[in-house]
């Protein structure tokens, strides 16, 4: 059988896959490499206000070299990151992007994800994060948590529709959230 336990630091070229989005764009979604980090930081910099609050929570107003490392330098095993890339005037761009950390390790992660403003409401934040959850499942990961603005309703509400028995408790304007990942997920 093939060997699916994610290795640190082996980019995994077996979790890119190409997706097609609702207005027919055809998307790479591919593991981040180290060599992103052009791309990312224009990614954080074409996040709108609002969606740089919602995603970062009043964390990273501005962005610092310790910032950039922490995001872009992920080992694929204890931070792993999902982005999808478009061609614009045949350069890569970088429209969305999901992670996880383990937290604790080896089975619980915490999950964070944005799209960009023009390409959200098309499905690419759903295929993202299926595809994320699915290589958590693979990787054996059985806890899955993160933290939601209170302003954030569409986030709110579809964490609500999941399908997860979800276990929710606000505080300080934030939701926390966790649920179990089945593998029937
Ligand atoms: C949350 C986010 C990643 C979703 O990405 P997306 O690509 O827009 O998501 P999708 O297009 O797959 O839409 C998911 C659902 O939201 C709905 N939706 C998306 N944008 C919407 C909008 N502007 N108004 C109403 N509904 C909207 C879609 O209809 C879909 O619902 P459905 O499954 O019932 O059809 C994106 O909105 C985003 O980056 N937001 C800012 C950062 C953030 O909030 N991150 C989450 C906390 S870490």
């Amino acid at each position: 059988m093939k060997e699916k336990k994610l290795q640190p630091n082996v980019y995994p070229t077996q979790y890119e896959k190409h997706v097609k989005i609702k207005d027919g764009t055809r998307v790479l979604l591919r593991p981040l490499k180290w060599t992103d980090e052009d791309l990312w930081i224009n990614f954080f910099y074409s996040l709108s206000s609002v969606s740089k609050q919602f995603r970062f929570l009043d964390r990273h107003r501005q962005l610092t070299p310790e910032i950039i490392k922490d995001a872009v330098q992920i080992d694929y095993v204890n931070h792993f990151a999902l982005v999808a890339i478009v061609k614009e005037n045949e350069q890569d761009l970088m429209i969305g992007v999901v992670r996880y950390r383990l937290d604790p390790p080896p089975d619980s992660a915490s999950i964070v994800g944005a799209v960009l403003d023009d390409w959200q409401g098309m499905g690419l934040g759903t295929k993202m994060l299926v595809h994320l959850l699915h290589i958590m499942i693979e990787q054996k990961i059985r806890k899955v948590h993160g933290d939601i603005s209170l302003e954030n309703r569409l986030m709110l509400r579809l964490l609500d529709q999941s399908g997860f028995k979800v276990i929710e408790k606000d505080s300080a304007g934030v939701r926390h959230f966790e649920f179990q990942l089945s593998v029937k997920y």
